[in-house]
């Protein structure tokens, strides 16, 4: 791909932007139709997709730019109803690649699949006997779903934990069997609870138990991926606000979050607002990788920051976050969903290890995006920008008389599409 840092794409109309990306990606005339339609989605695809039916639902959907990820140029398409979302995360890619750009590593997708079992007579002597016939439940895994280990995946260990053990807990005793299966590209809940759902009556025969729940694990932690920034002062200065102004406002914001639940929450909220635009825009269900993601916030007891923000020996500000990530660049509505394929080519990710690991660096832009504003000055003023954009919009202002309407009604303080009006009528005389 062509570099993702073009400066003015906010000022293009939307016809020149797509004619820009247009350029910068190998796309077909099919994926160029789906651009061109009014509802991508075909009602009778989301037919299928769920139940009960009535029509569909669109999200606007922009471009995050600028993002240079381990040296690689990436146009992260972003589904999300917020201002300043898209902008923001744009901004911050264009400082972090001022820096060198954001560096990421995962781990392997590893997800899990739990079996609940339930009345044994010896719960250590089931655990026991089931870790003995762990190679025996790990090959009947296997049976059940023979394409995923085609593709190089597959179940590949086991584990048993037996829950509620003290004498004195308010629950009975139940063995937990944690089934882990390498999902490789795909998201993998479907194939992990085929695989638990065929391995019920094994673990029931080998337990001498009654097996009750066999799903998947939202939390993702054998699924992890990581994204780390390194930014030096000078490129964060704004406004009167100098570069180390601004890294030690945002450490100080970090550390209120990393201190105190309630700020940890809209503060991890923020690094959503990144994650979740491309998990939407990518097919992938967004429920499974936000629970995982503020479950995996609690990991040590206290729900706090998902990120990391400091200064190291050089007075650079580093960042860093790392999160599960339950997402696939196979199967489910990815393969289905036109604009989720279309998302898919844009951003030109090679594995679903590679899509996590944007998607993490992402969630950490969004995040500077934030703290920067919040330790600054604010976020009101950005996104009274983008709103009085859109006010000048709607009053009928086009090209650069957007910008031109937009600055008179900051500078009047006077946001209104009746003000706009006026003044697109004088503009234009
Ligand atoms: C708003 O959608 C997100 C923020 O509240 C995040 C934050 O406070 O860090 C700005």
């Amino acid at each position: 791909m062509k570099s993702s840092r073009i400066s003015g794409f906010y000022k293009k109309t939307i016809e020149e932007r797509k004619a820009l990306i247009t350029e910068m990606h190998p796309f077909t005339e099919e994926d160029l139709a789906v651009f061109e339609s009014v509802a991508p989605l075909a009602e009778d695809t989301a037919d299928n997709m769920i139940e009960n039916v009535v029509g569909t639902f669109q999200l606007p959907l922009g471009l995050g730019l600028n993002f240079l990820i381990n040296g690689k140029e990436y146009t992260i398409p972003m589904a999300i109803e917020e201002a300043s979302v898209v902008a923001s995360a744009s901004h911050i890619a264009k400082i972090v690649r001022d820096a060198g750009g954001f560096v990421t590593e995962s781990t392997e997708r590893v997800m899990i699949g739990q079996i609940q079992v339930v009345g044994c007579s010896d719960y250590t002597e089931a655990k026991e006997a089931v870790l003995e016939n762990k190679q025996i439940l790990i090959d009947a895994a296997n049976d059940a779903f023979p394409s995923i280990v085609t593709r190089g995946g597959g179940a590949e260990d086991l584990d048993v934990r037996i829950l509620n053990e003290a004498a004195d807990s308010k629950f009975g005793k139940m063995l937990i069997v944690h089934l882990y299966v390498n999902t490789v590209d795909a998201m993998g809940a479907n194939l992990v609870n085929t695989m638990a759902e065929s391995i019920a009556p094994l673990v029931e025969e080998i337990t001498q138990g009654k097996v009750y729940l066999r799903i998947l694990s939202n939390l993702a932690d054998r699924s992890l991926a990581r994204a780390r920034c390194i930014i030096p002062p000078h490129l964060l200065g704004t406004g009167d606000f100098s570069g180390e102004a601004v890294r030690d406002g945002v450490i100080h914001a970090y550390e209120f979050a990393a201190s105190d639940p309630y700020r940890a929450v809209t503060h991890n909220k923020g690094i959503m607002n990144g994650i979740d635009p491309i998990v939407i825009a990518t097919g992938n269900d967004w429920r499974a990788v936000e629970a995982g993601a503020h479950a995996y916030a609690v990991k040590d007891g206290q729900y706090t920051s998902m990120t990391t923000w400091y200064k190291d020996e050089q007075g650079n500000l580093v960042g860093e976050l790392e999160l599960p990530m339950s997402i696939g660049i196979v199967g489910g509505a990815t393969r289905v969903h036109p604009m989720a394929k279309l998302a898919l080519k844009l951003l030109e990710v090679n594995s679903a290890k590679e899509l996590a690991e944007v998607i993490v660096a992402v969630g950490l832009a969004q995040n500077l995006g934030a703290l920067k504003a919040l330790a600054t000055e604010g976020i009101q003023k950005g996104h009274m920008t983008l709103h009085s954009r859109s006010v000048a919009m709607a009053a009928g202002a086009a090209g650069e008389m957007v910008d031109i309407i937009a600055q008179e009604l900051i500078k009047n303080n006077d946001i209104r599409v009746g003000k706009a009006k006026e003044l697109v009528e004088k503009y234009k005389r």
